[in-house]
């Protein structure tokens, strides 16, 4: 095949494109989620107005943002391994792929929890969806640290304050929200 020479930047910028676009609507979906759950907690007659609402929110940001972030991110990635398929035979690829499948479960499964919350046959709660929340944010600090590092990825003592530092925040800010949830219910 002969392509450009600008080919190989073309595809890596729209892949680039499409896993920011894939994460914004693989966030906000699990939030939706959250929302809708903690909604059956209402009183009847507005519980049902939220539910079509919240269903047909998560339908649309399924549809049209999260599953075309997907195809994006996963077609543009294809054309970078045509024009580089020895970046097939590097263990960091190996691994990141590993992840990349683990993103794609958890994107087919958000889809499964989406059509159990329209026929309100979700069994999960808010603070499981929670912690579901959590896992992409863990994929792509793998991901992104994989790609950029390759196979010198870092092992030093930086590295590992860095990890921690980044493990605090995400602590302190779920501490933040259940602090402010508590606070919530005792002011009702
Ligand atoms: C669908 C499977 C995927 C494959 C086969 C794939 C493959 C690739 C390839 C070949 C590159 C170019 C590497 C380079 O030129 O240095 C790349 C770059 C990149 N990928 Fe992926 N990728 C995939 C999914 C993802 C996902 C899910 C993420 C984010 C979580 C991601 C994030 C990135 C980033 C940030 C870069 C730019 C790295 C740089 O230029 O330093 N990729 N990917």
């Amino acid at each position: 095949m002969n392509l450009p020479p600008e080919a190989y930047l073309w595809f890596k910028s729209l892949h680039i494109i499409g896993v920011v676009v894939w994460f914004a609507g693989l966030f906000y979906l699990v939030r939706l989620f959250i929302y809708h759950v903690e909604s059956q907690e209402l009183e009847q007659n507005i519980q049902e107005a939220f539910h079509k609402q919240y269903s047909l929110m998560e339908l649309r940001l399924a549809n049209i943002i999260t599953t075309p972030g997907m195809i994006l991110t996963t077609s543009m990635a294809i054309g970078l391994l045509v024009i580089e398929p020895t970046w097939l035979s590097q263990i960091w690829m190996q691994i990141k792929l590993g992840f990349v499948l683990l993103l794609l479960i958890y994107h087919f499964y958000c889809y499964k929890i989406m059509n159990n919350l329209r026929k309100k046959e979700c069994k999960m709660t808010g603070k499981q969806l929670r912690v579901l929340n959590e896992l992409p944010t863990l994929f792509l600090v793998c991901v992104v640290m994989l790609v950029v590092f390759k196979n010198s990825f870092p092992t030093s003592a930086v590295t590992w304050f860095i990890v921690l530092l980044i493990i605090l925040m995400a602590l302190s800010i779920q501490f933040y929200a259940r602090f402010r949830r508590l606070n919530q219910s005792k002011a009702l």
